[in-house]
């Protein structure tokens, strides 16, 4: 929908590069919209596009290497300015004449780099800085017309410019935040060198949408299945500000949800909710409970979940009879991965609700959030009124706490782990923003404790403030003593991981004492627990979750 839309537009041609959604991710935040494309779309559909700029990704060949992926001389003919980042910084100058060999010592990590700020490449950019290096190969010989515009101690051309063609390749990785001001060297791309005005904004996404949808929908019936996670929360408030009442949301409660959870869904989107649709909560705790009983093997489990959704799902559907359109709360991460992604192993099946469109009666389906990142996801729900502890959710998987309870699940299990998550939960929130809370104080700055400004409070949040962080319960049960009682009891396991994309992930360092403070409620407060463990594993081989 938002690629229908007249909006300046900026396209990625991926490489191959691990980063390759975040070059995405850095044109949006400078307020341009972009999309991805693979290195094998013909060359007439980018002409077709028309793109303000074009920027090629890195990629995990070498450019000189016979079958490595590669592009038309003629791209950088079309008159429309390009950006090279490593890969293709190299592929470019190979491709235009110049010369890319091996070099002596791989150079990868922090490096210094002395910028020509002359170049609007780096305008407003301090002459050193450092940057991100991660390459095998350098550009030994500048294509011609082309000038060094950076230089590194290894690396005469670390960035190569042909001015008059705008035509710019960077050796190291400005997307990445090792690059301190990689993010300004791409907005002056797109702004600068592309001429972009910036028109990317979430309100304008909103509105423009709104009305595709009411175009598109016209009197139609939709159905969404919602899960209360960010995504289908969104695409529910999206539909509903267009169509209102043609809506119908169904929320399946599996009974293996967070703490509260079902009831804030409901809170939110049901009868006394602010939300135009029609809400089916559909409470199916006890069948779940009752297909898993006895069931230990951790995909077995995954698929009894996922299966039993399909089917609670259908019988809802069919009560509802045929609609016009199905909606789903894919988001452009998805659609990324799954166009362009290779062959990868298969280590946990994710749960989506990818089979719905196989029995549910419909003709069509729709997807308000194709486009956007996550991050864009969470302000258009802001933009919609949505409340922040449901926009700022973590990830939640599908499955739920199903994969938080190791071995098998019972209601009173799922009990203990809600109950000690929750705690686990509220403890490092409230240390986050004590912390966040004194150190804007330090800056200058009040953030507001009861009702605070969550954009002012993320960026003040300490150094360990995990990315990812909840309780599970081991099938361990241990001897411990509780006053005069001995006891025998669950141990719980602490998970909280600083990770930037999920593929890896560190534990993250919580201090000592907050550990201790969430230790001692949980067992005091949470009955059939008196053990906490907190997991430093790394992922890998260790993963998010514990199952
Ligand atoms: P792992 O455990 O694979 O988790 O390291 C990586 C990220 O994915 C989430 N996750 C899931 N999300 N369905 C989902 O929608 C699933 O089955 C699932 N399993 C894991 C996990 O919470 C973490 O953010």
């Amino acid at each position: 929908m938002a690629s229908e839309m007249k909006r300046e537009k900026v396209i990625v041609i991926d490489f191959g590069g691990q980063y390759n959604q975040l070059v995405a991710r850095r044109v949006r935040e400078a307020h341009v919209y972009c999309e991805i494309f693979s290195y094998r779309t013909p060359l007439e559909e980018i002409r077709a596009m028309k793109p303000l700029g074009i920027i090629l990704t890195g990629g995990p060949n070498s450019c000189y290497e016979p079958g490595a992926a590669t592009c038309s001389p003629e791209l950088f003919e079309l008159g429309i300015p390009v950006l090279g980042l490593c890969y293709g910084a190299q592929l470019m100058s190979q491709v235009l004449g110049g010369k890319v060999e091996r070099a002596a010592n791989r150079e990868y990590g922090h490096t210094d780099i002395t910028l020509d700020t002359t170049s609007p490449m780096f305008a407003g950019i301090p002459e050193k800085t450092t940057c991100w290096m991660s390459h095998f190969d350098y550009i030994s010989k500048a294509a011609p017309g082309f000038r060094a515009i950076a230089t590194t101690e290894n690396c005469p051309f670390a960035a190569v410019a042909n001015d008059e063609k705008k035509l710019y390749g960077l050796q190291f990785h400005p997307e990445v935040l090792h690059t301190p001001c990689g993010s300004k060297m791409i907005e002056n791309f797109v702004r600068k060198i592309c001429g972009a005005k910036g028109d990317w904004e979430m309100g304008s996404f909103v509105d423009e949408t709104v009305a595709s949808l009411r175009e598109k929908i016209g009197d139609g019936k939709v159905l969404l299945a919602l899960s209360g996670g960010v995504d289908s929360s969104v695409a529910a408030g999206l539909l509903s500000r267009a169509v209102g009442k043609q809506l119908t949301c169904v929320f399946v409660d599996h009974g293996l949800l967070r703490k509260d959870e079902g009831d804030q869904v409901e809170g939110v989107f049901g009868e006394n909710g602010s939300f135009d649709l029609n809400f089916i909560r559909v409470n199916a705790q006890e069948r779940y409970y009752k297909k898993l009983a006895g069931v230990t093997e951790p995909e077995r489990k995954r698929k009894i979940i996922g299966e039993e959704f399909i089917r609670v799902f259908e019988e809802e559907a069919k009560k509802i009879g045929a609609v016009d359109f199905l909606a789903q709360g894919t988001i452009y991460p998805d659609v990324v991965e799954s166009g362009l992604g290779g062959e990868s192993a298969v280590i946990k099946s994710h749960h989506n609700v990818g089979g719905l469109p196989d029995f549910v009666d419909f003709k069509e389906i729709v997807e308000p959030l194709r486009y956007l990142f996550k991050d864009e996801v969470r302000e258009v729900g802001r933009k919609l009124g949505i409340p922040e502890y449901l926009v700022s959710r973590q990830p939640f998987p599908g499955p739920g706490l199903g994969i938080r309870i190791i071995g098998e699940v019972t209601g009173e299990k799922v009990k203990i782990v809600q109950d000690a998550d929750a705690i686990y939960r509220e403890e490092i929130d409230n240390a986050a923003k004590e912390f966040a809370i004194g150190n804007a104080a330090a800056d200058g700055i009040t953030i507001d404790g009861e009702n605070p400004d969550y954009k002012l409070l993320r960026k003040y949040y300490p150094a360990w403030m995990p990315d990812q962080y909840f309780a599970a319960l081991t099938n361990m049960r241990s001897v411990g003593v509780m006053g005069d009682e001995r006891t025998y009891d669950y141990a719980v396991a602490l998970r909280a991981v600083k990770t930037v994309d999920f593929m890896t992930a560190e534990a993250a360092a919580i201090p000592f004492d907050v550990l201790q403070r969430v230790m001692s409620r949980i067992i005091n407060e949470v009955r059939g627990v008196n053990r906490c463990f907190y997991d430093i594993s790394s992922k890998p081989p260790g993963t998010i979750e514990f199952e």
